[in-house]
């Protein structure tokens, strides 16, 4: 996917009316930050040992592991360790991590409410860690994030994928169809427009969604 993180950001923070325009000082680094938000445990979607994963918002203190897991997850447009970090302070009430009993990520989606079109979740990068795949946790994390966004008033998903990434459109294919919900795709950013070989982004829309999300494991969330 890509980005434009900062121009996102920066447009959210603008639409939000919340771009500061008083500098301050840090207090102390990401990893100050303080207690991981509410964490769901959710049977079904288990690490190695076949223990449950459990699922919740990122804080500042997991944007170096997310920028790691976005490096080594392939196929995705890897932005600075630092937007990573502010993505964790500012979108985690619209972002979920997935974690073992040990508290190591092992995948992450990322995603924003739309300024202009609060209704719609854009869903920016998923990132699953290899040794998880093929296992239900992608699926299992977009549930558990458009559950949190419905009782908002999110009724459509967005996302851009590049043609070349079968997993990512079985993804959202597998979610659509779950939730008996409409899949539309067009493209958003042509590869003039993204330059360097990039290849199309193409945005599927997914929606309106209806009821209650359908958890692919049936479990339910907080
Ligand atoms: C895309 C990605 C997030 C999928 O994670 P995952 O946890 O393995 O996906 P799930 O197990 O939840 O599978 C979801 C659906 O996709 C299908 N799928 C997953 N990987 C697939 C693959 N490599 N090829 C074809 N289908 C695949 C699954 O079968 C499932 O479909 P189903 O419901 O019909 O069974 C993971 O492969 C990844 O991190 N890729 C690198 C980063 C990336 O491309 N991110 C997406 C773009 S932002």
């Amino acid at each position: 996917m890509q980005p434009e993180l900062h121009n996102i950001v920066l447009a959210a923070l603008t639409m939000a009316g919340i771009f500061a325009t008083v500098v301050r000082m840090p207090s102390g680094d990401a990893s100050d930050a303080g207690p991981k938000g509410p964490a769901t445990q959710v049977l079904g979607t288990n690490d190695s040992r076949g223990e449950a994963l459990s699922f919740g918002p990122p804080t500042p203190a997991d944007g170096a592991e997310l920028w790691n897991l976005a490096r080594q997850a392939g196929n995705l447009d890897v932005n600075s360790r630092y937007a990573y970090l502010l993505w964790c302070r500012d979108f985690a009430s619209t972002s979920v991590v997935a974690r073992d009993t040990q508290g190591v990520i092992a995948g992450f989606i990322t995603g924003y409410r739309r300024p202009e079109a609060p209704d719609v979740y854009f869903v920016w990068q998923v990132a699953v860690a290899p040794g998880f795949r093929r296992r239900g946790l992608a699926r299992t994390m977009l549930d558990h994030a458009v559950h949190r966004m419905r009782s908002n008033g999110v009724r459509f998903v967005e996302t851009t994928v590049t043609p070349d990434n079968k997993a990512s459109m079985r993804l959202f294919e597998s979610f659509a169809e779950a939730n008996g919900a409409d899949l539309t795709r067009d493209v958003l950013f042509s590869e003039r427009e993204l330059g360097s070989g990039h290849e199309p982004e193409v945005l599927h829309r997914i929606g309106p969604i209806a009821g209650p999300v359908q958890m692919l494991d049936g479990a339910l969330p907080d």
